[in-house]
């Protein structure tokens, strides 16, 4: 009984790593059934649109979806694919994960998790500028809308997320001393909500600069952490560069009726086509799906299995200062899952 799930290739090294994921999970036993569908550069250049009805309509059906990178065209007025799939699906909560894989690096042993509200704040795109004498853009304007159900949801599903992965501790991140209503009346929300845990998942708040500088002193203190749109876009980067950068780091973006797993890194277009691309991310990507579908087993094994490849020398990949290739990297994967 597969579940049938969307499989979007994407751009630049994207089919290269999409390929490595599709052989993994043949030898952990094949849980989906893909529906391959394009979007980005590829979908636009073959059929002129970059996120084909087919594809929407593939995942309206499955509720799930690995996606490849996109490269979004600049110029031409096109809006970002990812922020219309956020908004299609309503996938209200971005989780990314960083975990420490590679020992040596500069952080030991770091488990964090960053929970990022992802429709709302001031990433909902209204913006202006406003013209004085002959200047066009003499003034800009953007305004930032938090709601209390957006941020009720958000809060509801980091602290739901803690007690189901057994995590320790929230921590709200926020900036209410200067933004007193933007992330005022997220703080207030996410206070009453976290009061519905009391004694399951410890509470903690810091303001978002103060957190900021407490990730690189100290990260080992945080467990779970939720912020607004704005605030878990740069804290979920940082978080990052904690385990080792981009290449290692997969995203969850989750709605009620449907979720999108991918890599945190983009399209990659100056190592395209050369087998230096590394699909830990995307890979990682792929167990926080298994997770999602209640694959824990699933899930484990290939998380076990992405951390012996990646514990020898002969398993790095180039970003990684090793000389393994993607689709080698692949083979290494399979031929420890396949024992
Ligand atoms: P990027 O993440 O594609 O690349 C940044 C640097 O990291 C490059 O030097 C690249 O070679 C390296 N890199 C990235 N992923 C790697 C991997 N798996 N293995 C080895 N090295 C890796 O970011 P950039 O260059 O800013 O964006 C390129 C394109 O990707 C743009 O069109 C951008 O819009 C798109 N993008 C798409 C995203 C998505 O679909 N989720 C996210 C970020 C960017
Ligand atoms: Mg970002």
């Amino acid at each position: 009984n597969k579940i049938p799930a969307t499989l979007i290739p994407g751009d630049g090294i994207g089919p290269e790593i999409v390929d490595v994921v599709e052989r993994v999970f043949d030898a952990l036993g094949s849980p989906y059934e893909w529906e391959r569908r394009q979007a980005g550069l590829n979908a636009l250049e073959q059929g002129g649109d970059l996120l084909p009805e087919a594809t929407l309509d593939s995942i309206r059906r499955t509720g799930l979806a690995l996606k490849g990178p996109l490269t979004t065209p600049v110029g031409g007025g096109f809006r970002s694919v990812n922020v219309r799939l956020r908004e299609a699906f309503q996938l209200y909560a971005n989780v990314r994960p960083a975990r420490t894989i590679i020992p040596g690096g500069r952080y030991e042993n770091i488990d964090l998790v960053l929970v990022r509200e992802n429709l709302e704040g001031l990433y909902v795109g209204h913006e202006h500028y406003v013209p004085i004498d002959d200047d066009p853009h003499a003034v800009a304007m953007a305004t930032g809308i938090n709601t209390r159900a957006g941020s009720r949801r958000i809060a509801q599903f980091a602290f739901d997320y803690a007690v189901r992965n057994r995590r320790r501790k929230v921590t709200i991140v926020h900036k209410a001393n200067v933004l007193k209503a933007l992330t005022g009346l997220f703080l207030e929300t996410a206070r009453q909500v976290a009061s519905g845990y009391e004694g399951r998942v410890e509470v903690d708040e810091r303001i978002v600069d103060a957190c900021a500088m407490q990730l690189v002193l100290n990260p080992w203190q945080f467990d779970v952490i939720v912020s607004t749109n704005l605030f878990g876009d740069i804290l979920s980067d940082q978080i990052a560069g904690l385990v080792g950068g981009l290449g290692m780091a997969p995203g969850a973006n989750i709605g009620d009726k449907a979720a999108i797993f991918e890599a945190v890194h983009g399209s990659a277009p100056d190592i395209a086509g050369q087998g230096k691309a590394n699909p830990s991310a995307l890979l990682l990507a792929g167990a926080l799906m298994l997770d999602h579908s209640g694959l824990f087993n699933e899930a484990q094994r290939l998380r076990a299995a992405i951390d012996a490849v990646l514990a020898t020398d002969s398993g790095r990949t180039h970003d990684l200062g090793g000389s393994v290739s993607t689709s080698a990297f692949g083979d290494l994967l399979t031929e420890r899952l396949r024992g």
